[in-house]
């Protein structure tokens, strides 16, 4: 997908976005079609809502093969997003490979938003699908209106491309992403600025990683641990580790799971999806900070030596976890990988995404990632940035008391705290591993992963939420 370089003069889709307040037709526009579109804006009672649509065909009186009213709600930001992604949306639905946008107003916020809204809006996973049922893919666009260079568009492109490739890795059936496979998707990103270590089974059981090799021990394919560090080319302004699950498939192990709660659990590896869509676009953005991509894949499944019920694992800070439940796997996977940050003195944020457990699904839904911090002002600005990135992100409690729920009577804790409060004693579980001093904050992303439905201009299934919240927080820094 391009920018073009000449404005459209014929573009199949020509899209006009109006605000709530600001609801007028180009005049020429609604000349073309002697009033009919005004006339149509008050027949239909077109309001302008934040991605709502009116579409026509021009049956030849004008260029574009379609014409559509795209409604921006109040014209921030993210009501320009929803407009561009509704407008993407349609395209694709129409097969159309070129699209005009007119956005009167609006600056660089504006246009990072459109660019990625172009792109998300544009996205299907349709890789296995027969050509009958695929459409045109967006080729080019133009937009025309805002008050922001062309390169603020790009940034947009470049946001929605890494929220894709997180996509494309959650989509993916689990027998193409297997651990292997998905350290192979890092390992292409690399360049001399972004360098890539995967560790193979042999170095993760020599290293002492516990979780992820008891994990991982039930299925043929082995587990991979993954760290890339990307090293700006100027002096660098700070020093973050982002940790991903990376559970390429959940069948919950011996605790198995039922059918229906196991059909979406490709999606497990969410969590290092994201990762890897981050670190796909730090040096195309121009990042001045040192950022660690860090995950560790593993499949959950049952076998003749699958872990148990009951094995006590030792981690690398020297906590005892006693496996009440190997279908609360994520979370042991996570905590090697915590280890191992605790590890790296320079590092002062740590971020962790997981689609760690239903119970934030049930908390929070499919709109909210459930995010923990133990620094409110951190939690603060994750919640901001995510606001302004069109994600639903909502603070929940690390409860201290529950810790309780999580004592284990031959081992320091357990794995699972029980039926109550199962986000949030995951996330207590998690900050046994987190390093004193350093600033953490924990994406329950189980929810927003993998869509059960459309949601605004993005189609169901893998979603790649918080690529674009944590793009924005690292290059505000
Ligand atoms: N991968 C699941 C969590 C999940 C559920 C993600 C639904 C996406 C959608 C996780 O490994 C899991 O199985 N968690 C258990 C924890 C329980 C055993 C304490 C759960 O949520 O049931
Ligand atoms: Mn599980
Ligand atoms: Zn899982």
């Amino acid at each position: 997908m391009k920018i073009a370089s000449a404005p459209l003069s014929n573009p199949a889709l020509h899209a006009v976005v109006l605000t709530q307040d600001n609801m007028s037709i180009p005049a020429d526009l609604d000349a073309s079609f002697n009033g009919a579109l005004s006339a149509l804006v008050a027949d239909e009672k077109f309001k302008a809502a934040a991605g709502s649509s009116l579409t026509v065909r021009s049956l030849g009186k004008m260029g574009a093969q379609w014409v559509g009213l795209f409604g921006a709600g109040t014209g921030d930001a993210n009501g320009a997003r929803l407009a561009a992604g509704a407008a993407s949306t349609f395209a694709r639905k129409k097969g159309l490979t070129t699209l005009d946008i007119n956005f009167q107003g609006g600056g660089k916020a504006h246009a990072e938003a459109i660019g990625e809204g172009i792109v998300a809006g544009n996205y299907r996973y349709d890789r296995y699908l027969p050509e009958a049922r695929r459409t045109a893919a967006l080729e080019s666009f133009a937009v025309h209106g805002l008050d922001a260079p062309e390169s603020d568009l790009l940034t947009g492109l470049t946001l929605g491309q890494a929220r894709s490739l997180a996509r494309d890795l959650i989509n993916d059936p689990p027998d193409d992403i297997y651990p292997e496979t998905l350290a192979q998707a890092a390992t292409q990103l690399g360049t001399d600025r972004l360098q890539v270590d995967v560790w193979d089974h042999d170095r993760l059981k020599t290293a002492g990683m516990v979780g992820t090799t008891a994990v991982g021990q039930g299925s043929d394919r082995k587990p991979r641990f993954v760290h890339m560090t990307y090293t700006p080319a100027g002096e660098s302004k700070g020093n973050i580790a982002l940790v991903g699950k990376g559970v390429t498939f959940d069948a919950g192990g011996l605790s198995i799971k039922p059918s229906g709660g196991m059909i979406t659990m490709k999606c497990d590896m969410g969590g290092a999806a994201a990762v890897i869509g981050v670190m796909s676009a730090v040096e195309k953005l121009g990042l001045n900070v040192t950022v660690h991509g860090i995950f560790g894949a593993a499949e959950n499944m049952l076998a003749g030596n699958s872990y148990k019920l009951g094995d006590v694992l030792t981690f690398n800070n020297g906590t005892t976890v006693e496996i009440h439940n190997t279908d609360a796997e994520g979370r042991l996977v996570l905590a090697d990988c915590l280890c191992y940050v605790g590890k790296m003195d320079e590092v002062t944020h740590v971020v962790d995404l997981a689609t760690l457990t239903g119970a934030a699904v049930v908390a929070v839904g499919e709109k909210y990632t459930a995010l923990y911090s133990n620094d409110d002002d951190f939690a603060g600005e994750l919640l901001a940035q995510a606001k302004a990135a069109g994600e639903g992100s909502w603070h929940m409690p690390l409860e201290e008391s529950y810790n309780e729920l999580l004592k284990s009577d031959i081992a320091d804790i357990k794995n699972v705290g029980g039926r109550s409060a199962g986000s949030i004693t995951a996330g207590l579980f998690l900050q046994n591993f987190v390093a004193k001093g350093k600033i953490w904050a924990h994406l329950d992303i189980a929810g927003p992963a993998f869509l059960s439905s459309p949601q605004k201009h993005l189609e169901k299934g893998g979603a790649g939420p918080q690529v674009v919240t944590l793009l924005n927080w690292l290059r505000s820094i």
